[in-house]
């Protein structure tokens, strides 16, 4: 199974402050960044290690470290950009890329303007970010933009999925592993996730 929901009382506590329509720009932005952490934690959970020699005020002995530099995260312009001081709480040195979508609001369907990724993107594994997963297209979209420049390694976080953006990724991409925070229940007539919590885009950068 490629679909990993965060089950955590702490995930819960917060997205319920997140979904809240009176939550202040200031407390959404944190509580986004605050569950990319989480999400960025968990998706972390295989990364290869290498040893390091490591000495301690007490002696010498080996650790374990990450090497950040195979890691590049892509945020979904604009409401992925909201992820992004989250994860780099958890890997400061990661490379970021760019890929700018939006929704068309009648189609649905996912319009690309912008992709700028890092050199040697081919190499590393690939992090895509973006809070909200509704119908799954720009999502879909996203991964076959990085897909096309050789990428093998890919993962995607959102904090509120809905089943049929979840089905549409796994349909389109079954080699990528999706980590979200909270399965909604829906979508309503508009293509927006319910419960859900409104336009994570405007909400983030206070556009509305
Ligand atoms: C939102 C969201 C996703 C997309 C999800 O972006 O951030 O990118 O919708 O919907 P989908 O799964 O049906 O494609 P939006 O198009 O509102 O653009 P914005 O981030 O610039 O506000
Ligand atoms: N994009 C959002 O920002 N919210 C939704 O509920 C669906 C798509």
């Amino acid at each position: 199974m490629k679909e990993i929901i965060l089950n955590h009382p702490l995930v819960e506590h917060k997205i319920s402050i997140l979904r809240r329509k009176d939550t202040s720009t200031k407390e959404f932005r944190e509580l986004i960044s605050e569950l990319a952490m989480f999400l960025c934690y968990e998706a972390l959970k295989d990364a290869e290690l290498k040893d390091v020699e490591v000495e301690t005020p007490i002696t010498k002995t080996i650790g374990h470290v990450i090497d950040e530099n195979n890691y590049a995260f892509v945020p979904i312009l604009r409401a992925g950009m909201g992820m992004v001081d989250g994860v780099l709480q958890v890997m400061p040195n990661a490379k970021i890329g760019h890929i700018g979508l939006y929704r068309n609001e009648e189609t649905l369907e996912p319009v690309e303007y912008y992709c700028k990724l890092p050199n040697n993107i081919e190499s590393k594994t690939v992090i895509i970010l973006d809070p909200m997963l509704a119908t799954g297209g720009s999502g879909s979209e996203a991964i076959s933009m990085i897909k096309k420049r050789g990428v093998k390694h890919i993962k995607f976080l959102s904090i509120i999925a809905a089943p049929v953006g979840l089905e549409r990724i796994q349909n389109d991409h079954p080699d990528v592993e999706i980590y979200t925070a909270y399965k909604d229940s829906h979508l309503n007539e508009n293509g927006y996730i319910v419960p859900g919590l409104g336009d994570a885009g405007d909400r983030i950068f206070g556009t509305k």
